[in-house]
């Protein structure tokens, strides 16, 4: 069997420690960083020759990974690299998925078409797929979409009594139902209306029944928190006292996490896709169950 070889973007290396231990795979050395224009530099240190390698990169805040991942992958198949694959436990440019007004790009297509042309897989964790409904729809390379929702719902068994979950969308209907079956849980979704980067409009839920129950709301992707913030104003005046926060994917764009805390959330929970100071639950085996041979 070729020898694989895990390499990781400077941010994820405790993520990547984790999934080589588990699965087994070699850690490789390579330097990433950016010259003083900015331009990016890479260098890979770790023999790639007839090995198959695997770079784990989580991609929020893409912009100046994306060129390392480029110059990445392209010199591991100049070193004799079999195979590159990218492991993005977060994937950026899916949220863009149409042309809301005239003349603007589909980001999440001509990213797919991108990452397609440089790498021979992907892996990646609850990718936010709302218009397209799979990644086959855009990436003409295999991919596999990992799903953090029975690691969510252990978490919650352990550490919450008497949980109601609460998804703020439509969207988020898919996860919420699935963890709050998996532990046998009541769950309520809500209706979301976006009227701008930063503005949201969450419907007044039905949830007086719950009152006594402790609020989980658990999203996708927590990027400016004004979904989480508008629907913690809500479920308050309705009467519920303690909100927890779950969120696969922590962003936290500029404030987000200072002001999330501070309307009075109980606690803000994030998988480790992106590494945060609120990461509790760890996705390191749900990743490398992914590569174990
Ligand atoms: C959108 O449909 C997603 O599922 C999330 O609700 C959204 O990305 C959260 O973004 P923000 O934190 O900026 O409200």
């Amino acid at each position: 069997m070729l020898k694989r070889v895990l390499f990781s973007i400077l941010d994820n290396i405790s993520l990547a420690e984790k999934v080589a231990f588990r699965s087994k795979m070699i850690l490789g050395e390579a330097i990433f960083r950016s010259f003083p224009d900015q331009e990016s530099y890479v260098r890979i240190k770790t023999s790639v020759k007839n090995r198959e390698i695997f770079l784990l990169a989580s991609l929020y805040q893409p912009d100046t990974k994306i060129m390392r991942l480029i110059l990445f992958a392209k010199t591991a198949k100049i070193l004799g690299a079999k195979k590159v694959h990218l492991i993005a436990p977060y994937l950026s440019y899916m949220r863009q998925d149409k042309a809301f007004h005239p003349g603007e790009a589909i980001n999440s297509v001509i990213f797919a078409e991108l990452i397609s042309h440089y790498f021979d897989s992907l892996v990646t964790i609850d990718p936010h797929l709302h218009r397209h409904h799979s990644l086959s729809e855009i990436y003409t390379i295999p991919t596999q979409v990992l799903h953090a929702g029975h690691f969510i719902a252990i978490w919650i068994r352990k550490h919450i009594k008497d949980p109601v979950l609460i998804g703020p969308d439509s969207e988020s209907k898919q996860w919420v139902s699935h963890i709050a079956d998996d532990i046998r849980v009541p769950y309520l979704i809500l209706e979301k209306n976006r009227k701008g980067d930063r503005k949201v409009q969450i419907s007044v839920p039905n949830i007086q029944s719950y009152e006594k129950c402790i609020a989980v709301l658990v999203d996708d992707i927590i990027s400016t928190a004004a979904t989480m913030i508008e629907t913690i104003k809500h479920l308050k005046r309705a009467g519920i006292k303690k909100i927890i926060c779950i969120g696969v994917h922590g962003i936290f764009a500029d404030d987000a996490y200072q002001n999330l805390l501070k309307c009075g959330v109980y606690r803000i929970v994030t998988c480790n896709t992106i590494s945060h100071n609120s990461n509790a639950i760890d996705l390191s085996d749900l990743i490398s169950q992914s590569f174990r041979s």
